[in-house]
């Protein structure tokens, strides 16, 4: 590692700023209705302009600062987020930064046939796909494009013929997807794959959430320990979202990722960056930051550090604790396909 001073800061609660998860466009080829309902997202929706989006020099010289300020660990997001042209090239200024050692993405893996390996070359590590039914109809229904789960199960053999490491998020919504739960772990045992079960949550003010939508961790462990046993497993690293389990007979990991039933705000190391530049301290925040006028106004590196430390350094989110306090207001939040998870 080169000699850049990396000064690790803490905000309002002691949390560390450890990851930086970068949406990189607001569109989606799907219209999936627990993140993108096609009754809001149609025709008309107004999504970036291209001019608002950041460049990817913008994105790198935001990331760089970042990287001074302990994060180790970049994701990309959208929408989806290869549907922004050339993300290669993101990807390869980002993996030389001083500190970085873990890139990974958040896609539903339609163009992972087309360019798994060119993002591996570039310096992606990891996947994580989204994934909610391994049943054509079901599938079909849920992204709202009537799409088949193969183009994503080429998408995911593509993953892992490049090299990648590969995860598979399912969100599970009750009357959505519940039947859909064992024949999907049942795909993916015995894999190197690791499929993880979502809960359903309220993001946004769109997807039409209500708690008794919710299929708890508790009972997706239940469910599945009654087919398959499983065991707890340790937590991979401090402020890993999901919990993780292994199957008895040794075929392999699942994870659940709780922000209902059992909240993980605690450890929560989690900046975020929308396509169009503003800073978000929460999945669930109402407003972030604006930090694209500012650079394209000439803000110096040092300006740009002060503002992130006093960013990171105020930040008192903790929604999933509050839920239950907060869920009756009329709160607008931002949306799941503008901040990307
Ligand atoms: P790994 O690095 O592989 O552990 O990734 P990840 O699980 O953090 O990221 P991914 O984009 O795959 O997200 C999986 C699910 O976790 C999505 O539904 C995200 O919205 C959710 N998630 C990720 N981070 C947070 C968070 O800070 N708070 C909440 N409430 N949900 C989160
Ligand atoms: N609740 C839980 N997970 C969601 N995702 C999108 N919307 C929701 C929601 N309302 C998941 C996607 C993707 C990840 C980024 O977030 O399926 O895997
Ligand atoms: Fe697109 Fe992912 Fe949202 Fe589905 S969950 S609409 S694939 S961004
Ligand atoms: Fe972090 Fe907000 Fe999620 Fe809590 S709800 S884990 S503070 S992003």
């Amino acid at each position: 590692m080169k000699s850049t001073q990396i000064s690790p800061i803490k905000d309002h609660f002691g949390r560390l700023l450890r990851d930086l998860r970068i949406s990189v466009i607001d569109q989606c080829n799907f219209r999936c209705g627990y993140c993108m309902p096609k009754e809001i997202f149609g025709p008309d929706y107004a999504f970036l302009p291209e001019k608002e989006l950041l460049s990817f020099e913008e994105i790198t010289r935001l990331a760089s600062a970042f990287a001074k300020l302990g994060v180790h660990k970049i994701r990309l997001t959208g929408g989806e987020p290869l549907m922004r042209r050339n993300l290669d090239e993101l990807i390869a200024n980002l993996i030389q930064m001083d500190g970085i050692d873990d890139i990974a993405l958040t896609t539903n893996g339609v163009f992972l046939k087309r360019d798994a390996q060119k993002l591996k070359d570039a310096g992606l590590m990891r996947v994580n796909i989204s994934l909610d039914a391994i049943d054509d109809e079901v599938f079909k229904e849920i992204n709202g494009k009537g799409v088949v789960t193969l183009p994503v199960l080429k998408g995911i053999e593509a993953a892992e013929q490049a090299g990648l490491k590969v995860k598979i998020n399912m969100v599970v919504k009750k009357g959505m997807n519940d039947e859909q739960i064992i024949p999907m772990a049942r795909y993916f045992k015995d894999t190197n794959v690791i499929l993880r079960f979502i809960e359903f949550m309220d993001v946004g003010n769109h997807n039409g959430w209500d708690f008794s939508n919710v299929i708890s961790k508790k009972e997706i462990i239940e469910h599945i320990h009654n087919e398959f046993p499983l065991e707890p497993l340790e937590e991979n690293y401090y402020g890993e979202v999901a919990s993780r389990y292994r199957y008895q007979d040794g075929g392999g990991e699942i994870g659940v990722i709780s922000s209902v039933s059992d909240s993980f705000c605690g450890d929560c190391s989690r900046m975020r960056l929308s396509a169009d530049g503003k800073l978000y301290t929460c999945l669930f925040a109402s407003s972030g930051f604006d930090m694209k006028e500012k650079l394209r106004a000439g803000m110096t590196d040092e300006e740009l550090i002060n503002e992130i430390t006093g960013i990171w350094g105020d930040r008192k989110d903790r929604y999933s604790e509050e839920r239950a306090d907060l869920i009756d207001q009329d709160r607008e939040k931002i949306e799941m396909s503008y901040i990307g998870g």
